[in-house]
């Protein structure tokens, strides 16, 4: 499986993922290409230190959304990517991309979908006062943070929380469940059924089991 992650800044969630791989909790996945719409991020720095293949298209100053994603398009073309993983990516995708890429673009969101999409996930959360948030692996459709769920880990919210311990908390359950879904996918066990995606089990008691915190016996 061909990977293509697109992000914007830190990309601590592409390194989670490129670590997956290297180590094996991955198989029969590489990551094709990483696409940045920032010059100056991070994650774009990282991959080509690590001698993958980086696009960037600043976003700045562009305002046709549609006009942009088609050029990202025809940049990635070559790469022939079977699933485009957005980790940090801060610009909304429209059917330019999402049509070139049907079901095969995912994106993974700091708060239990369908509570707080949208910017500072974690802040709202806070300021909501759950007791308990996390993070969601979704499917990308025209809406923000609106695709359907693939996985989703929680985590609890204590009193001394802040914004900055929460986004940390949350921060590692994603690096957890990122790979993992990616995982699902290259072993072609993810099947979408209208809103819902089901998992195809190989053996009686799998990994997502035990990420999801499901426990059936
Ligand atoms: C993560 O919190 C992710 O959930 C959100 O943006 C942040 C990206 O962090 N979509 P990183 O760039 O992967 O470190």
């Amino acid at each position: 499986m061909r990977l293509g992650i697109f992000l914007s800044g830190r990309g601590s969630n592409f390194v989670a993922i490129y670590e997956a791989i290297r180590s094996g909790r991955i198989k029969n996945a590489e990551i094709a290409v990483v696409f940045s719409n920032n010059p100056d991020a991070k994650g774009l720095e990282y991959a080509k230190d690590a001698g993958i293949d980086t696009v960037c298209i600043p976003s700045k100053g562009r305002k046709d959304r549609h006009e942009y994603d088609i050029e990202i398009t025809a940049a990635i073309e070559r790469y022939n990517i079977d699933l485009i993983c957005l980790a940090g990516y801060m610009r909304i995708v429209t059917p330019a991309l999402l049509d070139a890429y049907k079901d095969k673009i995912i994106n993974i969101h700091p708060a239990l979908l369908p509570a707080f999409p949208g910017l500072d996930a974690q802040k709202q959360a806070l300021s909501y006062g759950v007791k308990i948030t996390g993070c969601t692996v979704h499917f990308v459709d025209g809406g923000v943070d609106s695709g359907a769920i693939i996985m989703q880990s929680s985590v609890i919210v204590d009193d001394d929380d802040n914004e900055d311990s929460l986004s940390a908390k949350i921060l590692r359950r994603e690096h957890i469940i990122y790979p993992a879904t990616v995982a699902l996918f290259a072993e072609n066990r993810v099947m979408l059924e209208g809103r819902r995606v089901k998992i195809r089990n190989d053996d009686e008691k799998t990994d997502i089991d035990i990420i999801n915190g499901i426990d059936n016996a």
